[in-house]
């Protein structure tokens, strides 16, 4: 009975696929709204009630909007990442003239971000300053997280139009600069070196500064020319870093109320040096601020995210790769490959068990492919049904091929059919599992091939009984000095018992 499971288990449980699952993350806590139009809000932050965010990362969703508090004013989120970053819209300072003094400017607005008090900084490693304009200079006047003023800026000539090269901001109508880590509070301030003396002949025009996330702004003449980018951008995009204040990953421990990482999650310090992230453990993906918010992967179910090709299986955290029973290797490096023809052991069993005929009824006739075909007329199984899924399990073996398999001429084929037709016209080379065809093995394997041959007589009288099959194979291990895989014996006896 084992073996005949061991033998199922060999021939029909190819790398298995578990089923796919794709649970549905939740971000938000129970009972709290997850996103404001197509905006995910992940806990800590969150809106309405004070059980939906922790302290500071409270945000407000108004017509489809999300906002975030910034001081002095609110501003647009566009996306919040768990890596501990924020995406949102902010405000450009601009200076616009119609004439080079002071006193004839048309309009003016000076941007101001105001995050003290609030578990954030403005990213520097994903934000720069940048200014445009002619004759200009500009500044970010700061306060970082480390209570310093910081005045960081740039500035800019204007020269002749032909000097301007669109796509490089590098002082000629526009300037850039890096920011300060850590800054908090800052205004982004415009002023003049010369008085606008070096203009160009425009009619009235803007110098602008902005705080911009990465390339999102390329720099053209056109937009000092046209004098556009107040109307057609006053805001563009910033990169918050946002992390748990107050504590590191090293002084604050897992059991400490205020720790804000779920299970199966890792403390990270934050890159911006404040506080600290939360990230799920490898292996796990989902919110790891939520207490059961990083789920298990199954890798099994994706095959991007594993390297088996063997029975894979879904474990907490991880995956577990094996080969069936009755085959070697460990299902990556070591491909699966079924041991090699055990004649002597395995099969001689096999007819001991299937002799017993209540299991191969039930489990091996009743499989498509194995079986007798006289069954579809008389729909009764006979002794000699068994003789002939017998010889199903003796082509498989010698093919490596399933009883239903893609090889032959057309396109699937009944492995049964195509074996005794190979037989027949003498190809057999064709289709013998190359594991198994050696010099020194012809004559067994034409032996077995010839037996199993007669195990697929489709007209059942014709076929041997399973004694004579036992009989035939038995005399063969005695005749042949190196029965087939001796070199295996001692394994296969293993994985029988
Ligand atoms: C899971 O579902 C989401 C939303 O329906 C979809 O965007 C995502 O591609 C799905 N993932 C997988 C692995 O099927
Ligand atoms: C968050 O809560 C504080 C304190 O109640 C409030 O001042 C602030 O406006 C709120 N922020 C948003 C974006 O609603
Ligand atoms: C930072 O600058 C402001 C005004 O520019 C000033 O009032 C304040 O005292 C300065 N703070 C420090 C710590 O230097
Ligand atoms: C720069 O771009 C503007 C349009 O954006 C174009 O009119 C101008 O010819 C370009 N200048 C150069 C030098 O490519
Ligand atoms: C961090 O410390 C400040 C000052 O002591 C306090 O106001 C704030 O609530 C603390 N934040 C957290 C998340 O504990
Ligand atoms: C934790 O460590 C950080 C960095 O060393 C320090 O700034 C902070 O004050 C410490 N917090 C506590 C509560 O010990
Ligand atoms: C978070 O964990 C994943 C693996 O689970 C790792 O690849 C990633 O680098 C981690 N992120 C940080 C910021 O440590
Ligand atoms: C993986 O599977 C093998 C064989 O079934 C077993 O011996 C091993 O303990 C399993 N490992 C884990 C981590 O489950």
């Amino acid at each position: 009975m084992a073996l005949v499971l061991l033998l199922l288990q060999l021939l029909f449980l190819r790398p298995a696929s578990a089923k796919s699952s794709n649970m549905s993350m939740t971000m938000a806590r129970p009972g709290c709204q997850e996103r404001c139009r197509d905006v995910t809000i992940p806990y800590p932050f969150g809106i309405g009630d004070s059980n939906c965010y922790k302290q500071g990362y409270n945000l407000t969703c108004e017509e489809g909007k999300l906002f975030i508090d910034t001081g002095n004013n609110r501003q647009q989120v566009l996306e919040i990442s768990l890596g501990g970053q924020l995406r949102m819209y902010a405000a450009i300072s601009y200076k616009c003239y119609s004439s080079v003094h002071e006193s004839d400017r048309r309009d003016s607005f000076t941007s101001i971000i105001n995050l003290q008090s609030l578990p954030y900084t403005i990213s520097d490693t994903s934000t720069r300053f940048m200014a445009i304009g002619c004759d200009t200079i500009a500044s970010i006047n700061g306060f970082t997280s480390s209570n310093r003023n910081s005045t960081v800026g740039c500035s800019m000539l204007c020269g002749d139009r032909e000097s301007v090269v669109n796509g490089s901001c590098s002082g000629i109508g526009c300037c850039q600069t890096f920011i300060p880590k850590g800054l908090k509070k800052m205004n982004l301030e415009l002023g003049t070196n010369n008085a606008h003396r070096e203009i160009m002949e425009f009619d009235w025009w803007c110098d602008y500064a902005l705080l911009v996330e990465g390339n999102w702004y390329q720099f053209s003449m056109a937009d000092l020319e046209h004098f556009h980018l107040g109307e057609k951008a006053s805001v563009v995009p910033v990169v918050l870093d946002w992390s748990i204040e107050n504590y590191t990953c090293e002084n604050i421990s897992r059991d400490d109320p205020s720790f804000a990482c779920g299970k199966n999650s890792d403390c990270v310090n934050s890159p911006n040096g404040l506080g600290y992230i939360c990230n799920c453990s490898q292996g796990y993906r989902g919110n790891p601020y939520l207490e059961n918010g990083c789920q298990d992967i199954d890798e099994c179910a994706d095959k991007s995210m594993n390297d088996c090709l063997g029975i894979c299986r879904n474990t907490p955290g991880s995956y577990n790769c094996s080969c069936p029973p009755g085959s070697k290797g460990d299902g990556r490096r070591f491909p699966c490959k079924k041991k090699q023809f055990p004649v002597d052991q395995v099969i001689i069993e096999y007819i001991h068990l299937a002799i017993d005929k209540t299991h191969l009824t039930t489990v091996v006739q009743g499989t498509f492919g194995y079986l007798d075909p006289e069954y579809f007329r008389s729909c009764r199984f006979t002794e000699k049904s068994d003789v002939y899924s017998f010889g199903v399990v003796l082509v498989e073996l010698l093919t490596g091929e399933k009883p239903i398999s893609p090889i032959g001429p057309q396109e699937w084929k009944n492995l049964a059919a195509y074996f005794v037709s190979s037989v027949e016209e003498n190809c057999l080379d064709n289709i013998l599992d190359p594991q198994i065809v050696r010099e020194d093995r012809k004559e067994e394997i034409q032996v077995v091939s010839d037996l199993a041959r007669r195990c697929l007589n489709l007209n059942g009288k014709k076929r041997p009984t399973m004694k004579d099959v036992a009989l035939g194979l038995e005399g063969l291990r005695k005749s042949e000095g190196q029965p087939l895989a001796q070199q295996n014996a001692q394994d296969d006896r293993r994985s029988i018992s």
